[in-house]
């Protein structure tokens, strides 16, 4: 690991440290995906936690097999519709605590674990902070197959710039947890994610979109080389 990497994946670490403070004992947890939401899991499995009491609802296979290989308990949403507290990752978090996630793939049942949750916790290192979400980093836009090429021209004709998501371990797409593929679409512009939210998934074809705007986000948990910072919705 090279000395920037291993600095950011401390700054993970200690966010995911700071996160543990918002879990309480008998929980029904929502668990992201990504290496931020790693970090966190080694943590809680390793806490004082009795986590035979936690019920985890993962939000990817990945992160399900995570959760195994920590020994904690797994749930599914049916059997949990209400989560206490979500933790998850962000690709990008803007000054107004909209999110951008997706990075990994696993936006849909992200999204749907966010919605379910009492809290959303984001945990993030700095290098995720930007002032404006538009141009930072592309939307991931999970599509059913058989909508890819209608859905591509809706989101040309929003100014977006759509590129199928191609797997690095197999031949084609990457395909989705849910069967889906996905369209990672950058747009310069992000003037109200709320409404450009509602925009996106108004495609017929389109199952969800990697925003999360900040009606669904608590607060975003930021580690710096230096410090933590606690940053609520105001
Ligand atoms: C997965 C996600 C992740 O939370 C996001 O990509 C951040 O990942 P990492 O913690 O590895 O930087 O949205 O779909």
């Amino acid at each position: 690991m090279t000395g920037n990497k291993k600095a950011i994946q401390e700054m993970k670490r200690k966010a995911a440290k700071e996160a543990l403070k918002f879990v309480k004992d008998r929980m029904v947890l929502g668990i992201g995906s990504g290496s931020t939401v790693r970090e966190f899991i080694k943590l809680l499995g390793t806490s004082d936690f009795d986590t035979q009491e936690i019920v985890c609802i993962p939000s990817s296979l990945d992160t399900e097999n995570m959760l195994i290989e920590n020994n904690m308990v797994v749930g599914t949403l049916n059997q949990y519709p209400v989560i206490d507290l979500t933790v998850d990752g962000a690709d990008r978090v803007d000054k107004d605590l909209n999110v951008i996630k997706g990075g990994g793939g696993a936006l849909l049942r992200e999204k749907i674990i966010a919605a379910a949750a009492k809290d959303l916790v984001i945990i993030v290192d700095e290098s995720k902070m930007v002032d404006e979400l538009g141009g930072s980093f592309p939307i991931p836009v999970e599509v059913i197959p058989h909508a890819k090429e209608f859905v591509k021209k809706k989101l040309l004709a929003l100014q977006g710039e759509p590129e199928l998501r191609i797997a690095s371990d197999k031949l084609g797409p990457t395909v989705t947890d849910n069967g889906n593929v996905i369209l990672d679409t950058d747009f310069k512009i992000i003037s109200n994610p709320t409404i450009f939210e509602g925009i996106l998934n108004n495609i017929p074809g389109v199952m969800e979109n990697g925003l999360f705007p900040n009606y669904i986000v608590s607060r975003v948990i930021v580690a710096t080389e230096k410090e933590i910072k606690v940053k609520e919705k105001t």
